[in-house]
């Protein structure tokens, strides 16, 4: 059984998306043993607590630095014994000891195609306006392995989403959730709760 916890700071719609996959046995092997939020008013405390998931909040607003932080999340990881962290709209970058601790066991959902339209300051609604901006016709998104690069560990799954004429930043980020995140998000997580994921130097794949 894979113990998640699902890190958060916003609406918590990815972290929904996990939840329903669980509860009708997409994702099997697995249990979200914690929600942690760096954001006291984010909704997605509120999707956990319908849930019974047991959650907290690690403000981050009371740290000085993200490696402060980082440290802390890290003696909370061991104390709950978690085997994968999943980054679900999660606005904090992680450094230090928890990523040597926890390399290839922490995945992100990102809003675009890596290696596209990522990195810092590429993130929510800032990465539809730069893709409406470029006018590219196809966007998605991707979740990867967290490394001390942002958005810059391997990449796990993909999922295109069309970008259609009158797209606005939010009704693009709407699609790019419904159509991609919220299903591979998921997805990459019981592939990894049943071992199908395979890292080979810095590419990871997908046991058939
Ligand atoms: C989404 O755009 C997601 O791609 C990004 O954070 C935003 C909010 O996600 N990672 P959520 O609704 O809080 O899961």
């Amino acid at each position: 059984m894979l113990n998640i916890a699902v890190l958060v700071s916003g609406g918590g719609s990815n972290l929904q998306a996990i939840i329903d996959a669980l509860e009708g046995g997409v994702i099997t092997n697995a249990q979200i043993r914690l929600v942690l939020s760096s954001n006291p008013k984010a909704y997605a405390l509120e999707r956990a607590e319908k849930h019974n998931i047991p959650h907290q909040v690690l403000a981050r607003k009371e740290y000085d630095n993200s490696l402060e932080y980082s440290n802390d999340i890290l003696k909370i990881m061991q104390e709950r014994e978690i085997d994968l962290i999943v980054l679900a709209g999660f606005m904090t970058v992680l450094q230090g000891e928890l990523l040597n601790t926890y390399k290839n066991k922490i995945i992100n959902v990102h809003p675009a195609l890596i290696p596209s339209f990522c990195g810092d300051g590429f993130y929510g609604l800032h990465v539809h306006e730069k893709v409406l901006e470029y006018g590219v016709k196809l966007t998605g998104a991707t979740v990867h392995f967290v490394n001390d690069v942002t958005d810059g560990g391997a990449i796990i799954l993909q999922k295109g989403v069309e970008v259609k004429n009158g797209d606005t930043p939010e009704t693009l980020q709407k699609r790019v959730m419904q159509q991609a995140e919220w299903i591979i998000l998921p997805k990459a997580v019981d592939l990894i709760a049943n071992g199908r994921v395979e890292i080979r130097g810095n590419r990871a794949y997908i046991k058939e």
